[in-house]
């Protein structure tokens, strides 16, 4: 009997067997572990493992399988260069717990990214007992089959008042039962399942809501690729029917487009356009204006979405106020980052309604890094560390004030986009010149870099790549720390995450 996912209980001996116990491990991005859960659990049938280079190279150009089977997208397998040489390799969870075993049938060089990918089955060690609601989760070989047509919603949206509708009148229309299953993967999926969970008795009763791990993949024509895999999984979960915004050919299974609705204002409902009286017709709260009423936070509507829906809204977008934001300012040694972090910090703190972690680069250089040097590795690390404790701050709503000199472009980039996924992210360039952070030389550094005391020394003798995306830029030649303080407030007020004075 195959467990639910996540009953599976992971107990402190329950290590891999002897005979996998020299395998090398390798831990997957979180988009090829969901790929991996869905092997695993048939969702991705008749696929049992990683595609090999063919297989790809089929899929991307043609959307099917070197066997003619159609298939939407490539599910393969990133390892670096030192793993390419094994038969098997186990494949485990960030937290170190093994997961699955890969038989490699063949190691390939992606030809665009120049990456190594493995392919081959995989075969389940334990189920992923992972994330919120992991309850909720099903195989498609624990459900019921049911009798007649399925109608499966297959998304990564909050359902407002005008989808339940559709998906009400399409179901009724089909005779369908309904099947929701709400795609994870992004930041949010607590909010949407619980969304969907409060507005249960909106939907067709009946209806039955299972998580499915689909991250959005990004990559070519996305928006097809998405809808196609959405009815293959759906599919696999017994539906006959996927409800989307369009069609596309070669799904799995056919797609239904509802008509368009609308609100109708005379008799306060949402129905088909078909049946309203034109100017009863409610204008749309476009996504654009719902993310203002969310980031200024004022009410959402009632008419456009049940309140619990709301709450759940604003708890996925706080407003800018409280919203968590992270504060990276980025320059030369002695250019006045760690100046105008505190002297930020210390204005945040006298207005109040903010709590501030102020994470500048030499205190990082004593906690959180003691022991790194200066080499290009290391300063990467250093800066990964300080955006990955930035990003929880952030998280949690709260702001972090980040002073490094931060000297790669593409760190700080990796370190916005850590951010950017739970919060805000602005980066501020200290851009005093070289010669003036030279001549102010309060640690006396630059004479010592010069004399070739100190190697490595950004703006000496190691690069500083200058931002081209820098929120704010300041030069604090011929500025005071108050004047540059002022700045950057008045950046976070006209932003609205700070209020005004
Ligand atoms: S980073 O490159 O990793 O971002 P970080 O901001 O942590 O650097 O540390 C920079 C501080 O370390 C400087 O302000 C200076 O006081 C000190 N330092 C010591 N050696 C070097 C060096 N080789 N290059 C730059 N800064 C150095």
């Amino acid at each position: 009997m195959p467990g639910r996912i996540g009953e599976i209980a992971v107990t402190a001996d329950a290590g891999l067997p002897d005979t996998l116990r020299d395998l090398p491990v390798w831990t997957p991005t979180p988009v090829e572990l969901a790929d991996l859960e869905l092997i695993l659990a048939g969702v991705y049938r008749p696929l049992n493992g990683f595609l090999g280079s063919y297989d790809t190279a089929m899929v991307i150009a043609g959307r099917r399988l070197s066997d003619g089977t159609p298939w939407p997208v490539p599910v393969t397998l990133t390892v670096p260069k030192e793993l390419t040489g094994h038969e098997r390799i186990v494949l485990q969870d960030p937290e170190g717990v093994p997961l699955a075993v890969l038989r490699v049938t063949e190691a390939w060089q992606d030809p665009a990214s120049r990456e190594m990918r493995l392919a081959g089955p995989v075969e389940a060690l334990r189920s992923p007992a992972h994330g919120p609601f992991h309850r909720l989760r099903r195989r498609p070989d624990e459900l019921t089959p049911r009798e007649g047509n399925v109608l499966a919603v297959a998304t990564r949206d909050f359902l407002h008042r005008k989808q339940l509708g559709q998906l009400r009148q399409v179901a009724e229309q089909l005779g369908a039962q309904v099947l929701v299953l709400p795609l994870l993967g992004g930041e949010h999926d607590d909010s949407l399942i619980r969304a969907l969970l409060a507005v249960r008795r909106e939907l067709p009763d009946g209806a039955q809501i299972i998580p499915v791990p689909l991250p959005p993949r990004g990559g070519d024509d996305e928006e097809e690729r998405d809808i196609l895999l959405r009815a293959q999984v759906a599919a696999a979960y017994g539906a006959t029917h996927l409800l989307a915004d369009r069609e596309v050919e070669g799904t799995a299974i056919p797609v239904v487009v509802p008509e368009p609705w609308a609100y109708d204002a005379d008799v306060e409902v949402w129905r088909p356009v078909a049946r309203i009286e034109p100017d009863h017709v409610q204008a749309e709260l476009t996504p654009e204006r719902l993310n203002e009423l969310l980031d200024a936070g004022e009410p959402v509507p009632d008419w456009f979405t049940p309140p619990a829906v709301a709450a759940e809204l604003a708890v996925a977008r706080p407003p800018k106020a409280s919203r968590g934001i992270t504060v990276f300012f980025t320059g030369l040694s002695g250019s006045g980052k760690s100046t105008i972090a505190r002297g930020l910090a210390d204005a945040l703190v006298e207005r109040g309604g903010r709590t501030v972690t102020l994470l500048d680069g030499d205190v990082v250089r004593r906690m959180l890094s003691s022991g790194l040097t200066f080499s290009r590795a290391d300063r990467d690390l250093n800066i990964r560390r300080i955006g990955f404790v930035a990003a929880e701050v952030t998280r949690h709503g709260g702001t972090a004030i980040c002073a490094p000199i931060a000297p790669y472009a593409s760190t700080r980039a990796e370190v916005r986009r850590m951010v950017s996924a739970v919060g805000d992210f602005i980066l501020v360039h200290v851009a005093t010149p070289l010669e003036e952070c030279e001549r102010r030389d309060r640690k006396g550094l630059y004479a010592k870099a010069r004399a070739g005391l100190i190697p490595e020394f950004t703006g000496i003798s190691d690069p500083y790549e200058e931002p081209d995306d820098a929120d704010l830029t300041l030069d604090t030649t011929d500025m005071t720390p108050d004047e540059a303080v002022g700045k950057v407030l008045d950046l976070l007020v006209e932003g609205g995450w700070v209020r005004p004075a």
